[in-house]
């Protein structure tokens, strides 16, 4: 899939950073289209996609240990545009001729740049920048035709170029938000070394991709599954669009949703899709199959078994289908391997619970596999989804399930469902939901005592959550103002049955995770 609208397209090789997914959202937020590749690609395939220029990423390794990650040096004759970062700059200078040596020290961290050369890739900074550097070696010589750009107190080559040949490096990481000055050098690459235009956008996808999946899928049916999330959504959406009345899009309600959550979803695609859209009413199945189960792993399994058993038996009453479609996005591409083929560690085998079953025979069809989820956002915007879906924070697949420590039951879900809308009420009123990236709730199984008007009481505690995160791997505990968490305890105390407590969890992850089970 190709989704840019001038052809111009920038390629990442991924040497195992975990920056390098990063990278590639870098370059996309200056609109030129980017894409990974693992650094083992031949280099005539490379050549072969035509692209605009080149990122060789940073990675953990050595450029001298035996077995390193490497490049065919006539990556270097191609002619296109190349800029090393950290590994990438230390791997154009030894296979071009320079030498590369352990650093005395290892820097990490906030490093002063003296740029001693303002040509191209520095047009526009000062003397002085501050950037994010992560590495044990340094390029010690430059190769033949290279001019040293930059310095720092420990780095004697911070940053080299070729110009004549296209070639550029730097030691140091433009694309983290640490390197406050990292979007100029990365534009100055690509719009003065690359001769990018700049013009791509998600949107341009949404055309490329219509006609990529008419063309795919034929006059075949195509499942999916709707879970009320926003991938799901511009999944769907895409499909009605490209192939209208061959798609079935199947939103199963298990219950465990938040309150009002089935009711909105339902509306929602109802509208939207239409006939494409089916709704399977599973809230009874689901929490007969929940009675008694205490443990967090049994009932992951459990909703997860339970779901793909309604979703297969839905299918098959509405016909026979060839394909079936993912919302799967391009980071979970890359985590699982699939995407770059490449170095980049595996960080997250995430919990899927939710996930569609594999043995359906059907072909997978990923219309987003490509994109970030912001790109996914404004895709979902453009393609008129309300801002409650587009804008929705993640909620996990088996739901309120894993916020109710013990057993699920009608009873727990109710309470939960009421002191959950109002975190969310209170944080909406008091401005702060742009701030938090996930706020919850969460029952506990246990009692205290209370005093409520003249008697004693004897009830359940809530405990409220709020997280900031970039990327839900890890995640600090948000600085809620007092005030807005006195309103959130009033109100749950008075207004939720059943509970007389509410805790804050000021806990960040690691070491606890975002959900309590
Ligand atoms: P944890 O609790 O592991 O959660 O810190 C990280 C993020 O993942 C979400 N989450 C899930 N998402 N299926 C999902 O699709 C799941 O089973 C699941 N469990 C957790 C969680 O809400 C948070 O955003």
């Amino acid at each position: 899939m190709q989704p840019q609208a001038t052809g111009e397209k920038v390629l990442v090789l991924d040497f195992g950073a975990q920056y390098a997914q990063l990278i590639v959202r870098k370059v996309r937020e200056q609109r030129v289209y980017a894409e990974m590749r693992p650094f083992s690609t031949p280099v005539e395939e490379l050549a072969r996609e035509q692209p605009r220029g080149i990122i060789l990423s940073g990675g953990p390794a050595s450029v001298y240990e035996p077995g390193a990650p490497t490049v065919d040096p006539a990556l270097f004759s191609l002619g296109v545009p190349i800029l090393g970062i950290c590994y990438g700059h230390q791997l154009m200078a030894r296979l071009l001729g320079g030498t590369v040596e352990p650093g005395q020290e290892r820097e990490y961290g906030h490093a002063e740049i003296f740029i001693d050369c303002h040509d191209l890739l520095f047009q526009g900074l000062g003397e002085r920048i501050s950037a994010w550097m992560s590495h044990g070696d340094r390029v010690a010589q430059v190769p033949r035709g290279f001019t040293p750009l930059a310095h720092t107190r420990h780095t004697p080559v911070a940053a080299m170029a070729d110009p004549a040949r296209h070639l550029y490096a730097v030691q140091f990481h433009p694309e983290v938000h640490h390197t406050p000055d990292g979007p100029t050098i990365l534009r100055n690459f690509l719009f003065d070394a690359c001769r990018c235009s700049g013009t791509w956008q998600p949107g341009n996808f949404i055309e490329d991709s219509l006609v990529q999946l008419r063309e795919r899928i034929g006059d075949g049916r195509v499942l999916c599954a709707l879970s009320g999330g926003v991938d799901s959504a511009v999944t769907a959406l895409l499909l009605q669009r490209a192939v209208g009345s061959q798609v079935r899009a199947v939103f199963v309600d298990h219950g465990l949703m938040r309150k009002n959550e089935p009711e909105q979803v339902i509306a929602t695609f109802r509208r939207l899709l239409g006939d494409a859209f089916v709704a399977v009413d599973a809230r009874r199945e689901f929490l007969e199959r929940l009675r008694g189960v205490t443990d967090p792993e049994q009932k992951r399994r459990i909703i997860g078994e339970t779901f793909i058993a309604v979703f297969e038996r839905e299918a098959a009453r509405l016909g026979e289908f060839q394909f079936i479609a993912h919302g799967t996005l391009y980071p979970d591409v890359v985590e699982s391997g699939a995407g770059s083929g490449g170095a980049t560690a595996r960080i997250k085998t995430h919990h899927n619970v939710g996930g569609l079953p594999e043995n359906m025979k059907l072909e997978n069809i990923e219309p987003l596999r490509l994109l970030f989820k912001d790109e996914v956002r404004e895709i979902g915007r453009q393609l008129g989804l309300p801002a409650e879906i587009v804008d929705r924070q993640p909620f996990p697949g088996p739901g309120l399930a894993v916020r109710i420590v013990g057993e699920v039951t009608e009873d727990r879900l109710a309470i939960l469902r009421e002191a959950d809308a109002i975190v969310h009420e209170e944080l909406l009123a008091a401005g702060l939901m742009p701030y938090v990236s996930q706020s919850l709730a969460v029952l506990l199984p246990v009692q205290s005592v209370g005093v409520m008007g003249d008697g004693r009481s004897y009830a359940y505690p809530v405990v409220v959550r709020a997280v900031v995160t970039d990327d839900f791997m890890t995640a600090d505990w948000a600085r809620l103002p007092h005030e807005v968490l006195a309103r959130i305890s009033t109100r749950i105390v008075n207004e939720v049955g059943g509970v007389n407590r509410v805790l804050y969890d000021i806990t960040s992850k690691p070491p606890a995770t975002i959900e309590w089970e």
